[in-house]
């Protein structure tokens, strides 16, 4: 059916810098219509953070936060349509991705990830039916859950002309490998470890900065050596896909046991440009391996504002170019969001928004869950 109303994603990633907001339309192309960006407060995300740790976090603030997140993700969309005078009657569906605040996939023996922000709240206040939980069902099938972007990517950049790596770099990083005989079956994506969220963790740490602007603490580092090559013998970054990640992965506790099993110091400066290097070098490896053929390779998500963090993949990817997505005319910023608002439409479509060969579900399968609107 050639439906030309328009759906709305709604993506708050590991990194919970913000809210992200993107409106597309799917015909007769998928494009970008309109965005909003509502930055998550320092208190939120502290308390985000804490919840997502699990040393901490209780039942009541999981309840809390989920109503919380529930309001504040619907006012995003209340915001972005009130600014581009869009009425919600337009809208199809909502995709909201949801605060991921655990995954635990398989290796592990019971299963799970969960995402918070009450879908039933987003549902009410904005009276558009909205699609959430869109991970589980992909986990009952077997799969990770994880990562779901490159079925978007897929749609959107896959090209008989050449082979494309997308790389998205949050707060985890993962690629879609996207070859030239554009068939879903050798489609490859996977996380390949941490993007920004140990960046990001390490300058808040000792210079209460939520991020490292451009690299530039970074840049004033030297490379660690033996602290790097400690970090890569993380066995995450040897296993075979698929494979996913997250925050209770890769966070400070994982870096302070390796500095204290380290027996060196290491100034703090140089850890961050060493935290630099291991998010370049684990993308340009995951790369690498793929195909010694001649690619292209396309970066989004926050990332790709770091120049030193571009600068080094372009080194370690060499001859390959790298470039931004805004080459290919979508804005790096907005792209997951936006595939969430494309699999809101693969749902109402009863289409399958998971590809088995990335996720290792044992089928394809349509993915969320609906809270009709009013
Ligand atoms: N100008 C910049 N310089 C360096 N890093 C940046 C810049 N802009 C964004 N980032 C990084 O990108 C992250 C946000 O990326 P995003 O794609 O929104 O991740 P997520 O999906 O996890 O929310 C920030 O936390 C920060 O680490
Ligand atoms: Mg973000």
């Amino acid at each position: 059916m050639n439906d030309p109303g328009f759906y709305i994603g709604i993506m708050s990633g590991t990194s919970s810098d913000a809210i992200d907001v993107a409106l597309i339309s799917t015909h007769p192309k998928i494009e970008l219509i309109a965005s909003h960006s509502t930055p998550i407060s320092t208190e939120l995300r502290q308390q985000i953070h804490q919840l997502a740790d699990p040393q901490k976090g209780s039942i009541d603030q999981l309840g809390h936060l989920d109503h919380q997140l529930g309001n504040a993700f619907a006012n995003a969309v209340l915001e972005l349509l009130s600014i581009t005078h869009i009425s919600p009657k337009l809208i199809i569906a909502i995709g909201s991705h949801g605060q991921t605040i655990r995954h635990r996939p398989s290796p592990s023996p019971h299963p799970f990830t969960i995402q918070i922000g009450d879908p039933n709240i987003i549902a009410e206040k904005t009276g558009i039916t909205t699609v959430a939980d869109f991970r589980r069902r992909d986990i009952a099938a077997g799969g990770q859950g994880a990562p779901l972007v490159p079925a978007f990517h897929r749609a959107v950049f896959s090209t008989e002309k050449i082979d494309r790596a997308i790389v998205n770099i949050g707060g985890m990083a993962n690629i879609t490998w996207l070859p030239q005989s554009e068939l879903e079956s050798e489609v490859i994506g996977f996380d390949t470890g941490p993007g920004n969220v140990l960046l990001d963790a390490w300058i808040y740490q000792h210079l209460q900065q939520g991020f490292d602007r451009n690299g530039a603490w970074a840049t004033e580092g030297k490379l660690n050596k033996p602290l790097l090559d400690l970090l890569l013998s993380d066995d995450f970054f040897h296993r075979p896909p698929p494979k996913s990640t997250g925050r209770e992965m890769f966070n400070l506790s994982w870096l302070q046991h390796r500095l204290e099993s380290l027996n060196q110091m290491v100034a703090v400066v140089d850890v961050q440009r060493t935290l630099l290097e291991l998010t370049a070098i684990t993308i340009a490896n995951s790369i690498n391996q793929l195909s010694p053929t001649h690619k292209e390779i396309f970066v989004c998500g926050g990332g790709v504002f770091n120049p030193l963090l571009m600068g080094r993949l372009e080194y370690l990817l060499a001859p390959n170019p790298v470039f931004s997505t805004a080459k290919l005319g979508i804005d790096p910023q907005w792209i997951e969001a936006m595939a969430f608002a494309w699999l809101a439409y693969r749902r109402m479509e009863n289409k399958p928004g998971n590809i088995c060969n990335v996720t290792g579900a044992k089928h394809p399968q349509i993915l969320g869950a609906l809270y009709f609107g009013s």
